[in-house]
């Protein structure tokens, strides 16, 4: 009776009822609304910062229950001392959720999530996402701020390199392999809690600019942007980060259709919702009135955790006063981050996540540094191999020239906040380690990253690569050229000209290392491209004249031992093209899935046609589309086969290597709804099943296409199946693929 009574009341005043969890109510009933609003309350503790600094004073807002949470802040004793003064020194002794940024990687530092994307490796990516989680939650971190499953389409987007790519079918199952790795089961000590960002649309910022504006339809939400968020929700995320953004005109950070409607009543989402770094803050510099108001706002809408701009500490209890919030809002958010508290264990053992002797036996074990050598390996995409140049032998006289050729901390890319640098190898120790004395190795860095100088040391791009006098490196680096046998360039970006603020207008190989590069190709040796990228870069002049090409991205701690694997043969290439990549800067927003327009143009036409869809400069998509990858052996697909019964497809295909290496291929299902209501892509990922087929054997590939598979979103985000014809197209990337048109009723 008491129950149906607090129901009905709960629904009328319109707030969410929450997990009957009598600790936790228990606990909110001895509670101040002071100690309340300190739960909702989320600063840095570290000197890691994202943004403008905002004055706190850590340990006396602790003591006095001002604080819920504190972030990227590094070292087991400094965490464990914050979390004993909340523990022993508040007046409830509540502790303290401690988060960090762990993108990729804790000490062992796997490929940038865009990297990791192309492996295709469900499990791996998974598992990484678990090292991750087992090797930070051993020095006192039981939250992490991932995964980011912010679709991006535009490469000029620095934050690309934190995601999975352009495709919101792979994303997804990526955004919850990488949530069921962290968080497993949450109350063992081995497990942290995700948080998926940023909710929502971040990765459409206008221009790839970021910060920027997002204006987007609702079609274009639901059926290209929404449903990573919505799988990795779907996968038991225990929060999920606002985004900076707006969306339909609204900030995301107090956007009621998206955080309350959506999130929580479509999609059942019960965890917490945090800002992003001083969101709140900024919600007043886009327009929005007061931190007062806007702090209001954010609450009313569903967000639960201020990161950064203590706006919910200093201006709610006034908004309690005028009648802006009410004590429900204000019990609501805070149950929810007592809850998430709850379901970490940490009521149980506040100091379950600090662990000295599990500490040296995970930490960068070899067991975990083997997990990520392999991915690494995985996640590299081989674009060209003329005349097989790869692998090399280990023989006769290698030269290994450029930027990224002796920088030990650069391999990891951007967002390794916890990177454990010395313990890291060059790429030219590398290469040392693996020729073992078998061939000779001539080394030379020959460039600077750019010639800017401003650019690179301004902004601390490209720390840690030494500045080289350009005129001087060069020669050296061509005299070690013309003595050797084949040239390896190890080009491209540095860390920081990706992640977050990193948005470029230019995608080419920067000037001195373009120079360079030209200069090796012009003595006519035989020369590999090793292309280090945080997103998908210009490759035009690259493709034409460079004779092997390898997309190795940053590979995260191991990068030189996997990158000698794939070089050297040791292992065959594997990694498949997770986002377009460009013939030209200008032809950002590019990918893969698009709409056909009334005027379209294929990207096989040879020349620009006039009044219709193209440039006048380029032909249109791709250098290398999406799905792509080659590898030391070739694959042939043959006999398609479709079955259709009632609203389900079966593909069938039979893929044989032809080659003479064992090695894996990523066998790729698409479709394409020819007419429907709304207009829909010429190509959308479906499917896909990496298998591994010996040299000369052969394989029937099955894959199933359910009724959910052919349908799309309306704009009020409802499943709508409409039967019609549908061509099937399965293959080994997005455009060479066999395909068939079939009826489905
Ligand atoms: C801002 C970034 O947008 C977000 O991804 C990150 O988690 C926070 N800063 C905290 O560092």
């Amino acid at each position: 009776m008491v129950k149906h009574l607090f129901l009905s009341i709960a629904l009328s005043v319109g707030f969410q009822l929450q997990a009957n969890i009598p600790y936790v109510d228990n606990l909110m009933s001895k509670m101040t609304l002071e100690e309340k609003l300190g739960q909702l309350n989320l600063m840095p503790a570290g000197g890691i910062v994202t943004g403008g600094v905002i004055e706190s004073k850590t340990a006396e807002d602790i003591k006095s229950g001002r604080l819920g949470g504190i972030f990227n802040i590094k070292g087991r004793a400094e965490i464990e001392a914050l979390q004993k003064l909340a523990v022993e020194k508040s007046r409830l002794g509540i502790p303290l959720l401690v988060g960090m940024d762990i993108i990729h990687g804790y000490e062992t530092v796997f490929p940038i999530p865009l990297a990791l994307s192309c492996t295709w490796d469900l499990q791996g990516i998974e598992e990484s996402a678990r090292i991750a989680a087992e090797e930070a939650s051993c020095v006192g971190i039981g939250w992490t701020f991932s995964p980011m499953v912010d679709i991006c389409v535009d490469a000029r987007w620095g934050r690309i390199a934190e995601g999975g790519g352009e495709d919101p079918y792979l994303g997804s199952l990526i955004g919850a392999a990488m949530v069921r790795g962290y968080q497993g089961d949450l109350s063992k000590p081995t497990n942290i809690m995700a948080c998926v960002k940023h909710f929502a649309l971040y990765g459409a910022v206008e221009g790839g600019r970021d910060y920027n504006t997002v204006d987007m339809s609702r079609i274009r939400m639901f059926n290209q942007y929404f449903p990573p968020y919505e799988a990795a929700v779907k996968a038991g995320a225990g929060s999920v980060m606002s985004s900076f953004n707006l969306v339909d005109g609204q900030h995301a950070t107090a956007n009621k259709w998206l955080q309350t409607d959506l999130l929580r009543n479509k999609w059942k989402f019960d965890g917490f919702v945090v800002t992003d770094y001083a969101s709140i803050n900024e919600m007043q510099v886009h327009g929005f009135g007061t931190v007062a108001d806007n702090s209001y706002k954010a609450l009313k809408a569903g967000t639960d955790m201020d990161m950064c701009s203590q706006g919910f500490i200093n201006h709610l209890k006034s908004g309690l006063e005028n009648g802006q919030v009410s004590m429900a809002d204000i019990d609501q958010a805070c149950h929810r981050v007592l809850e998430a508290k709850y379901k970490l264990g940490l009521f149980d053992n506040p100091y379950k996540f600090f662990d000295a002797k599990r500490e040296k036996k995970v930490m960068y074990s070899d067991a975990n540094r083997k997990v990520a050598r392999d991915l690494a390996a995985e996640s590299f995409v081989l674009l060209k191999n003329d005349n097989n140049l790869l692998p090399l032998k280990k023989q006769g006289t290698i030269a290994l020239i450029g930027p990224l050729s002796q920088t030990r901390d650069n391999l990891t890319g951007t967002w390794s906040v916890a990177q454990a640098t010395d313990k890291y190898q060059t790429l030219e120790e590398g290469f040392r380690k693996a020729l073992k004395g078998r061939a000779t190795l001539l080394c030379a860095q020959g460039c600077n990253i750019t010639r800017d100088e401003d650019t690179q040391l301004g902004a601390e791009l490209g720390k840690h690569i030494t500045r080289v006098d350009a005129k001087k490196a060069k020669a050296e680096a061509l005299k070690i050229a013309q003595q050797a046998d084949v040239v390896v360039c190890a080009m491209g970006e540095c860390a920081d000209f990706s992640g977050e603020s990193s948005s470029r207008v230019d995608l080419n190989l920067p000037d001195e290392q373009m120079e360079l590069l030209q200069a090796i190709a012009e003595t006519g040796k035989p020369v590999v491209l090793l292309n280090f990228a945080g997103r998908p870069t210009v490759l035009d002049w690259e493709s034409q004249h460079v004779n092997a090409i390898m997309n190795v991205w940053f590979g995260g701690s191991e990068t030189p031992d996997a990158v000698c694997d794939v070089l050297f043969g040791d292992k065959c290439p594997s990694g498949r093209l997770t986002v377009s990549m460009p013939r030209a800067t200008g032809q950002q927003p590019l990918y893969y899935n698009h709409l056909n327009t009334g005027r379209p143009v294929p990207y096989s036409a040879p020349r620009y046609q006039k009044f219709a869809s193209n440039y006048i400069e380029v032909r249109n998509g791709a250098l290398y589309p999406f799905g792509y990858g080659l590898t030391y052996t070739q694959f042939d697909y043959s006999n398609m086969r479709t079955t259709v019964k009632d609203d389900s497809v079966t593909v069938a295909v039979k893929v044989t290597n032809t080659g003479k290496r064992d090695a894996y291929e990523v066998v790729q299902l698409y479709i394409h709804d020819v007419y429907a209501s709304i207009a829909r892509p010429v190509c959308e990922l479906k499917g896909f099943q990496r298998v591994f087929l010996k040299a000369g054997e052969s394989k029937d590939v099955t894959l199933k296409l359910g009724r959910d598979d052919l349908s799309y979103y309306d704009g009020e985000g409802n499943r709508v199946f409409e039967p019609g014809e549908f061509d099937i197209m399965v293959g080994k990337n997005s455009r060479e693929n066999l395909v068939e048109r079939v009826m489905v009723r």
